[in-house]
C-alpha cells in the first residue's frame, strides 16, 4: 500500500489538494465560501478534473473534500480494509483469509441529473478508466436516464408430476387471498412493515418430455430495499404444506427464480452532436450483438464489466444478477444483447433492460464494512436507485467498448494500461518499470500488439545495457 506522506513533505500541487485549493477552496474542509457557490454538479465536475492523474493520497483527499469519504474511512482504507478474519468466519465456512480485489471509483457519472462517484471492485485493467472516460463523453454530449419497471421478485414451487391441474388451479384460486395474508403476517411481516410483502400467485403448467404435466406456482413479493432471496425462499417453503394438504398434490421443491421479469431496470442514453459515421458504426455493432449469440456473449460480458464491480463493492449477489441477466438475454429463444443502440434524427440512443435485483439491506450489504462504505460513497437510499445506477454504468461501459471497437480497436486503450501488468509480470523493479513501460508503448504503437514476451525481452535488454544482474523473471502471473 502506498504510504501517506506528512503534510510538511508535500509538493505544491499536493499541498493544494490537501488544503482544498484544487477545488477552488481556500481552506481544507467543506462549507467554504467558494464551495458554497457551486452546485453539486459543478462541485463533482471540479473534483473529477484530473482525478486519474492523482496519487492515492490525493484521491483520498479529493473524495474527502467532496464529502464522499470521512476521516475514519481514510484510516480504514489506508490500513487495507478488513484485517481480522472474525468477520469472514461469520460469512462462510472453512475460512483461510480474504481474497482482496482492488476497489476504485469511476468518475464523471451524471445519472438522472445527479452526479455520482461509483465504487467498483474489480481486477481487470481499464474497466474503470473506460467507464469514467465514456461517462465524461456522455455528460458532454447527452444524458443518462433510468427507471425501474415493476416491484416484485418471484419464488417458484414445483409440482413435478401434477395429477389434477384443474383442481390445483381451483385450490390456489380459492385460497390465494387467505394465504397471501397469512404469509404476510407469519413470514414476510418485516417486508410488510417496510411497505412490501407477498402480493399474488400465478400457476404455470409445463409439458414434460415424457408427456406428463409439471405445474409451477409463482409466488410474487415486493422485497423493498432487500434483494429478498431469503424471505421469498421462506415464503415458498411455508406454503408447501398448506398447498399439499388442500390440493392432494406433491410439492417437489421450492426456490426463488433469478429470471425476475416482473422487476426490470432500464437505462437510456441519448447523445447529439456526434459524427454520423461513428453513430452508424455503433448502431451496426449493436445489430451484430442482437443477431449473433457469439457476439452477444462478449457484448454482454462488457456490460457486466460495468455492473459486477458495483455489485461486488456493495456486497450484492453478483451471481444472481449475472444468471438473471443472461437468462433475460435469451428470453425470445436466442441469446441476444442486453442493450440496443440506434440512430434517430441525428441522435444516438442506447437502451439497456435487465432484471438487476439488488439490495441495500440484508445479506452482507450492511455487515461488510467495505460494502457499507461503497453504499455510502454512492449515496443511495434505496435498492431501486442502486439498480438504476448499475443499469446506467452497464450501458455506459457497453458504449465505451463499442466506441473503441468500431474506431481504434480494443488493443489501444486496453493494452496501454495492460502494459503496467506485463511490466510487473516480467519482473521489472520499481526503477526499471518506467523505462520498460515506455519502450513497450513504442512497440505497441509500431506493431499494434504487445505480449509478455516483449516485456521480458525489453527488460533483458535493459539489464544487459545497464550490466545489472537480472533476477529470473516470473511471467506466470500475467495473462497475455
Ligand atoms: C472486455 O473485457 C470487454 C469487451 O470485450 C466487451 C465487448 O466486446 O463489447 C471489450
Amino acid at each position: 500500500m502506498e504510504t501517506v506522506p506528512s503534510n510538511e513533505k508535500l509538493s505544491e500541487p499536493q499541498r493544494s489538494v490537501l488544503d482544498g485549493s484544487s477545488l477552488g477552496l481556500s481552506n481544507s474542509s467543506l462549507g467554504l465560501s467558494n464551495l458554497d457557490k457551486l452546485d453539486k454538479g459543478e462541485l463533482y465536475q471540479k473534483a473529477f478534473t484530473g482525478f486519474s492523474k492523482l496519487n492515492l493520497r490525493q484521491r483520498y483527499l479529493r473524495l474527502q473534500e467532496l464529502g464522499v469519504l470521512k476521516t475514519e474511512d481514510l484510516e480504514f482504507l489506508r490500513q487495507g480494509g478488513i484485517t481480522s478474519t472474525d468477520l469472514a468466519e461469520n460469512f462462510i465456512e472453512n475460512v483461510l483469509g480474504y481474497f482482496q480485489l482492488p476497489l476504485g471509483v469511476a468518475t464523471h457519472f451524471v445519472i438522472d441529473g445527479e452526479p455520482y462517484v461509483i465504487p467498483m471492485a474489480v481486477e481487470e485493467t481499464s474497466i474503470i478508466a473506460a467507464a469514467s472516460k465514456t461517462a465524461k463523453w456522455v455528460k458532454e454530449f447527452g444524458t443518462i436516464s433510468t427507471q425501474v419497471m415493476g416491484a416484485e421478485i418471484i419464488g417458484q414451487i414445483q409440482f413435478a408430476k401434477v395429477r389434477d391441474l384443474n383442481n390445483l388451479r381451483k385450490v390456489i384460486k380459492e385460497n390465494e387471498a387467505t394465504w397471501v395474508s397469512e404469509l404476510n403476517e407469519k413470514v414476510a411481516s418485516g417486508l410488510v412493515r417496510r411497505g412490501g410483502g407477498v402480493t399474488r400467485m400465478v400457476l404455470r403448467d409445463i409439458l414434460r418430455p415424457d408427456g406428463l404435466t409439471m405445474a409451477v406456482l409463482h409466488v410474487y413479493a415486493n422485497p423493498c430495499d432487500a434483494m429478498g432471496a431469503n424471505v421469498i425462499n421462506q415464503v415458498c417453503e411455508y406454503l408447501k404444506s398448506p398447498l399439499e394438504i388442500k390440493s392432494g398434490e406433491v410439492v417437489t421443491m421450492c426456490i426463488l427464480s433469478n429470471l425476475v421479469d416482473s422487476k426490470l431496470t432500464k437505462s437510456r442514453i441519448e447523445m447529439t452532436g456526434l459524427e454520423t459515421e461513428l453513430m452508424e458504426r455503433i448502431e451496426e455493432a449493436s445489430l451484430f450483438a442482437h443477431c449473433d449469440p457469439y457476439r452477444a456473449a462478449t457484448n454482454n460480458k462488457g456490460i457486466l464489466n460495468g455492473i459486477d464491480p458495483i455489485l461486488i463493492a456493495t456486497g450484492n449477489d453478483w451471481r444472481a444478477v449475472e444468471a438473471g441477466a443472461h437468462a433475460y438475454a435469451a428470453q425470445d429463444g436466442q441469446y441476444r444483447s442486453l442493450t440496443k443502440w440506434s440512430v434517430k434524427n441525428q441522435t444516438l440512443i442506447g437502451e439497456l433492460t435487465a432484471p438487476l435485483i439488488v439490495g441495500i439491506v440484508g445479506g452482507v450489504t450492511q455487515l461488510h464494512p467495505m460494502a457499507r462504505l461503497s453504499l455510502r460513497i454512492l449515496g443511495v437510499d434505496s435498492a431501486n436507485k442502486l439498480s438504476r445506477i448499475c443499469a446506467a454504468v452497464g450501458l455506459v461501459q457497453n458504449l465505451g467498448a463499442l466506441r473503441a471497437l468500431t474506431t481504434v480497436g480494443i488493443i489501444e486503450g486496453h493494452m496501454k494500461l495492460h502494459i503496467r501488468n506485463l511490466t510487473l509480470g516480467a519482473g521489472a523493479t520499481d526503477r526499471e518499470s518506467p523505462i520498460v513501460q515506455k519502450r513497450l508503448e513504442q512497440i505497441l504503437s509500431l506493431q499494434k500488439r504487445i505480449s509478455l514476451q516483449n516485456a521480458v525481452e525489453v527488460l533483458n535488454e535493459l539489464r544487459l545495457k545497464n550490466k545489472l544482474v537480472a533476477p529470473e523473471p516470473n511471467p506466470t502471473s500475467v495473462c497475455t
